[in-house]
Formats: structure tokens, C-alpha cells, sequence
């Protein structure tokens, strides 16, 4: 499919899905307007689909590793149950204040704890057994934020990694793809012949790993 059918049919995607909310779609704006790197933000049609699947497996725990401006940890929090709770890790101290105001807005920001720092420092220190992880940070770090988290998500809890078709690199031949290209699809490699796990690899936005540990 050339590129201007897929944006296509990504538009037509997002107008038969829910319309993104007037906080999420403010959120998402301002991103735009003041934050390097806004394509980093998952946007309407994942964040609409991290807020369905949370909605469907009703987490206690949810751990997410990339909070950038915290659009995800508002669709992912709006499945939480009633004493839920998600951690969200972040190294950029920068957003705390963007996250914060558009938590509170989203009436969110007593069931969500932001840490800031590496995530290989925070992650032992968090003490939680969670039923939904969400990996979205630096790319080099997925295999090792995995390994980090598996035994601590409950049997029949979910695992999504964002970004796990890296633009298209994936296909590409090795000698071909950048470094986050290779660690993806090292990371891909790893999931797939990881039996604790059972995965669907969603072709989303830059695809979306569904992972469900057994
Ligand atoms: C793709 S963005 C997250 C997007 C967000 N989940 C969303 O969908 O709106 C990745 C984030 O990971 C953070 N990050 C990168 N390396 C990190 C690390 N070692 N530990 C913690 N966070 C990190 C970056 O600062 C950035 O904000």
C-alpha cells in the first residue's frame, strides 16, 4: 500500500473510532506546539486502543516505562479498577509539569505515580506485582526492561511495546537498519521464541506488541 493510502486509512480509522477527548486532543496539540519530538506521542487511534484494552482487562497495577507528556498514561489509567494505581517512569524532569496539570484536568492524578529517572534505577525500586506493563522508552532498552519486569506481571497480565515496527526498518535487511532498528528487531526476536509469553503483533501507528504472559 503506498504511504498516502495508509495515512488514508489511518484518518478513516480515527473518524469511525471515539473521538479523542477534549483533554487528550489538548494534549495532544500542546505537545505538538512546545515538545521535541512529538511524533514520541502514542495520538488519537493507540491511545484509543490502550484505553479500550485497559478498559477490558481492568487493571490494580499497570507500570509504564515512558511517560513523555503523559498522553498515554491517561488512556492507559482509564481502565484501572476503583483502588488502581499506575506508575510511570520518565528520565526527562522537563514534562513533570505538563503531566501533572493534564492528569489533574483528566480528573486522573490520584491514581497515577510519576517517577523520574533511568528506568533500570526505578523499576527494582517500585515493590509491585502488575497486571498491564506498557514499554515505551528508549528503544536499546526494551529487551532489558522486559527482562527487568516478566516476573513481575501476574500470570494472564498483559505486556505492550510501542514502536516495534520502527518506521518500517524491520524489513530491512541488517546492515541496513540504525541501531534502535536492530535492538526492535532483536527485541521481536526474543518475544517470539519466549514461551512464558503468547503475542499479536498489531501493525498500528509504528506497531504495537501485544504480549499476554502464560
Ligand atoms: C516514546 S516517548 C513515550 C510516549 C508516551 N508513552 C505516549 O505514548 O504518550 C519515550 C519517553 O521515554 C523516555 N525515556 C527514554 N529513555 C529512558 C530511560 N532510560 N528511562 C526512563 N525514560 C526514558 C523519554 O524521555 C521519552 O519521554
Amino acid at each position: 500500500m503506498t504511504q498516502t493510502r495508509s495515512s488514508d486509512i489511518n484518518s478513516y480509522a480515527e473518524q469511525f473510532s471515539s473521538p479523542e477527548s477534549p483533554i487528550l486532543a489538548a494534549l495532544n496539540r500542546e505537545t505538538h506546539l512546545k515538545v521535541e519530538l512529538p511524533q514520541m506521542l502514542s495520538g488519537h487511534l493507540q491511545g484509543a486502543l490502550l484505553s479500550m484494552f485497559s478498559r477490558m482487562i481492568r487493571p490494580r497495577r499497570i507500570l509504564e516505562i515512558g511517560t513523555y507528556t503523559g498522553y498515554s498514561a491517561i488512556c492507559l489509567a482509564q481502565g484501572l479498577c476503583d483502588d488502581g494505581l499506575l506508575h510511570t517512569i520518565d528520565i526527562n524532569e522537563e514534562l513533570a509539569d505538563m503531566q501533572q496539570r493534564y492528569w489533574q484536568e483528566a480528573g486522573l492524578a490520584h491514581k497515577i505515580i510519576a517517577h523520574l529517572g533511568k528506568a533500570t534505577e526505578i523499576i527494582p525500586g517500585i515493590n509491585e506485582r502488575f497486571d498491564l506493563l506498557f514499554i515505551d522508552a528508549d528503544k536499546q532498552g526494551y529487551a532489558g526492561y522486559y527482562d527487568l519486569v516478566i516476573d513481575r506481571v501476574r500470570t494472564g497480565g498483559f505486556i505492550f511495546a510501542d514502536n516495534v515496527l520502527y518506521d518500517g526498518e524491520v524489513l530491512l535487511p541488517a546492515s541496513e537498519q540504525s541501531k534502535n532498528g536492530k535492538a526492535i528487531q532483536a527485541f521481536n526476536q526474543k518475544i517470539s521464541a519466549d514461551d512464558r509469553v503468547q503475542q499479536v503483533l498489531l501493525p498500528i501507528r509504528d506497531g504495537l506488541l501485544v504480549m499476554q504472559k502464560l
